[in-house]
């Protein structure tokens, strides 16, 4: 047995020697109740390699509003040392992250090749499920390659909806900008199967989808979303390279032409936060930007899917400005997140993100919105800190039925306020 164990460990180092390991790296939670504690956060960040889970950066870091940060293990003691001197208010998430990577593949029935809808699926087989599903499904789906990678990996976009004859307003979403959020592009693909699934059945459904098409991008950040399954979990980025730095990657959320790099977005490439060298630097922001502005006639709501927050946003983000239809924006938020909550109980905050999370500029939603779509909404999944990105595939299906409610909800309203 315990021989079989270790082959089984040889085996597994042997098969995938570039795949990064997170012993004992922690993740913990500062309270920031004072600007001392605001300080004492940046200072943290000067003296280790610190990557900020949420907010996403130093520089959104602020008084009462909590920061997850993973601290690599070699600066562990260092940090753990100083939060405990300073007295300040902290607690540790996560004690080893290593672990929780392993733990969160905990669909008992996996095979790595076989698609499913409860478990975390490859790049390969998520392309492939792609290809099949709209495949099996022609009468009611078609496939369009909207561009490719920095790599040269495909992004697809699926159009799903009944066929009219006729050119039908639609709804965009896309999934899995940032790479580590595993549970949004698992929504996509939930969200795909529901569609076809219900309709016909469903009286909401079936009326969403004979007036309206959705286009979903189930995975943008193809590299990226590669990159978290062959080499490093936690990588956020895109991988594309840049002259003069040896950091890669672009953040695909700072990289849109929407107060481009104003705020809440850093110019230096080794940042999580980097807003890339110009707007729509990255190819994979700009095939999505190309295909909205091709559609932009039709496209009457646009849906971006992240995690972790367990938040509906809309704009503005970067700028307190309100949206001229922020009372509008506001009530179908709050509608959504009731009904999201009604199933299990989850709840969610919304708001205009500047207000709800922090300025950032250069995101998707508030581009989309500048353009002309009025109902733009950013969606944070589950869950709020305990597992982070690495929630557990035993959470995809209650948070994709719950998180279905909402976005149903959305589109209904949508489709009965075309414009
Ligand atoms: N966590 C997301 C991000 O930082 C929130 C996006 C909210 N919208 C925005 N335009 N910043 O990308
Ligand atoms: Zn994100």
């Amino acid at each position: 047995m315990k021989l079989l164990c270790l082959l089984g460990l040889v085996a597994a180092v042997l098969a995938d020697p570039a795949i990064q390991r997170f012993d004992g790296e922690k993740v913990f939670r500062l309270k920031p109740t004072s600007e001392r504690a605001v300080w004492f956060m940046r200072g943290l960040a000067d003296i280790a390699t610190i990557d900020f889970w949420r907010p996403d950066s130093i520089d959104q870091v602020a008084v009462d509003i909590d920061v997850d940060f993973r601290v690599g293990v070699k600066d562990i003691a260092k940090i753990q040392d100083l939060l405990d001197e300073s007295g300040l208010e902290y607690e540790v998430l996560i004690e080893d992250l290593q672990p929780m990577i392993e733990q969160q593949l905990d669909n008992k029935e996996r095979s790595a090749t076989q698609h499913s809808y409860i478990k975390y699926n490859d790049m390969d087989t998520i392309n492939a499920w792609i290809t099949s599903t709209v495949a099996r499904n022609s009468n009611f789906m078609s496939l369009t390659e909207i561009g490719t990678s920095y790599e040269g990996r495909p992004i697809y976009a699926i159009k799903i909806g009944a066929k009219t004859g006729r050119s039908k307003p639609a709804i965009f979403m896309d999934c899995g900008i940032h790479a580590r959020e595993w549970i949004s592009p698992a929504f996509c693909q939930w969200f795909v199967q529901e569609a076809i699934g219900t309709y016909g059945s469903d009286p909401t459904m079936t009326n969403i989808l004979d007036t309206m098409d959705f286009l979903v991008v189930p995975v943008i950040n193809v590299d990226g979303y590669s990159y978290t399954w062959s080499n490093n979990r936690m990588w956020r980025k895109t991988r594309s390279r840049k002259p003069g730095s040896n950091c890669r990657g672009v953040d695909p959320n700072r990289n849109w032409d929407a107060g481009w790099c104003t705020v809440g977005a850093s110019s230096n490439p080794c940042a999580e936060t980097y807003c890339g060298p110009q707007v729509e630097s990255e190819k994979e922001v700009q095939a999505i930007a190309n295909f909205i502005r091709l559609h932009k006639k039709s496209i009457k709501a646009y849906l971006t899917i992240h995690s972790y927050s367990q938040m509906c946003l809309f704009p503005y983000s970067y700028t307190y400005d309100l949206a001229s239809n922020h009372n509008e924006l506001n009530k179908i938020a709050k509608g959504a997140i009731n009904t999201l909550a009604s199933l299990y109980g989850t709840q969610y905050t919304y708001g205009p993100g500047a207000t709800t999370i922090y300025l950032a500029a250069g995101g998707s939603d508030d581009w989309a919105y500048d353009l002309g779509i009025k109902y733009s909404f950013t969606f944070e999944l589950r869950d709020t800190g305990r597992y982070g990105f690495m929630l557990p595939e035993s959470q995809i299906k209650p948070t994709c039925e719950e998180t279905m409610l909402a976005i149903k909800y959305i589109a209904n309203y949508v489709t009965n306020n075309l414009y």
